[in-house]
């Protein structure tokens, strides 16, 4: 019997596979369908900074400065008994999931700036979440901010919040940070427990009929894994931190390769939407039967083993491969006959 079993988070999971933060960690019905199709854990979806503070600056003007705004008018509102807010409707929902869950249940804090709202990381914690995931969706538009500048708004940012947790916090990463091994050691020096690689940010793109923005937001295909397995790889064995990755995890091989480099878990998002629930028994299966035929009896014996823990020079292998991988090009198409 081969034991699948990982350690995340400091959390002992039955198996690697994890659906990440999304539609499907949002209702009661569909987490319970993840968990009993084999999911070891569940991310929940993720509270937005953005909500918690709209509902601040809402409550605060309406409480504690009555006399701003409609002036006399507001002064009559009081927050009605059934009013609830995204973080209330929130903290419900978590509790409800964890209450009829018996895998660990991560709850997913969302933002960028360093305005306190990462305290409410504190209410999630009381509401049962086993572990949070800090996901800072930052796009480094900004002509006035050095790297240095963005990598410290994490740091920043983790370190507020394990101020008011006790429970292991791990962060969502971009994949563009000019150094992302040396950053990953900042966070490890500033108390985080894990990383994620990567977040999948959105790309807008231009209508040529109405010269406008489309926003729209796809499911991703396994091509997107190997940014991931690369870094992962990188990182296996160099840091403590527990290492997650997510964006393109489709198939069997998928997870293989990426317990290979090292990952401890592999999310999933994109292939549970199109394939259901049933993709995380058949990828369980299909690893189980993998790891059998090649003589593996465990997940924690298999992972890592391709990652480049015992590369001396990272940066020379990547090179080498580089050139080589230039060199070996051939012409698939016809047309320069
Ligand atoms: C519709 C949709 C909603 C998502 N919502 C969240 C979210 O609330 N918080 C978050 O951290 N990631 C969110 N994600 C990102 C996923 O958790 C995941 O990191 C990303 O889709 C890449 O993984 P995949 O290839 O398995 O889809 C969302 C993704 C999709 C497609």
């Amino acid at each position: 019997m081969i034991d699948l079993s990982t350690s995340y988070l400091g959390l002992t999971l039955k198996n690697p596979l994890v659906p990440s933060a999304g539609p499907l960690t949002r209702s009661l019905d569909s987490v319970k369908r993840l968990e009993d199709a084999g999911a070891s854990a569940v991310v929940m979806y993720s509270l937005f900074e953005e909500e918690l503070l709209k509902e601040e600056r809402m409550l605060d003007r309406f409480i504690t400065n009555p006399s701003l705004g409609h002036g006399e008018a507001d002064s009559f509102f009081t927050p009605h008994p059934n009013y609830k807010s995204g973080l209330d409707a929130y903290l419900e929902q978590l509790s409800k999931i964890k209450a009829s869950l018996s895998i660990p249940v991560i709850a997913s804090l969302n933002g960028v700036t360093a305005s306190g709202w990462v305290a409410h990381g504190k209410e999630l914690q009381a509401a049962g979440a086993d572990a949070l995931e800090l996901n800072v969706y930052y796009v480094a538009a900004d002509f006035n901010q050095s790297a240095a500048d963005v990598e410290a708004r994490y740091v920043n940012l983790l370190k507020s919040l394990k101020q008011h947790v006790s429970i292991p916090v791990t962060m969502k990463l971009s994949s563009q940070f000019t150094s992302l091994p040396h950053f990953v050691k900042q966070l490890e020096a500033a108390g985080a427990d894990g990383v994620s690689v990567f977040n999948r940010f959105y790309q807008p793109d231009i209508d040529l009929e109405t010269l406008g923005l489309t926003d729209k937001i796809g499911v991703t295909s396994s091509k997107e894994l190997l940014i991931r397995m690369r870094w992962i790889a990188v990182l296996f064995g160099k840091v403590k931190l527990s290492l997650a990755a997510t964006g393109g995890v489709h198939t069997r091989d998928d997870v293989l390769k990426l317990l290979l480099a090292g990952a401890d878990v592999t999310h999933l998002c994109s292939g549970l939407l199109l394939q259901g629930p049933e993709l995380i028994g058949q990828l369980l299966d299909g690893v189980s039967a993998w790891m059998e035929r090649r003589e593996y009896e465990s997940v924690a014996q298999l992972k890592g083993s391709l990652s480049q823990q015992h590369s001396s020079d990272p940066v020379a292998f990547a090179r080498e491969s580089y050139i080589r991988v230039l060199d070996s090009y051939t012409p698939v198409t016809k047309a320069w006959q």
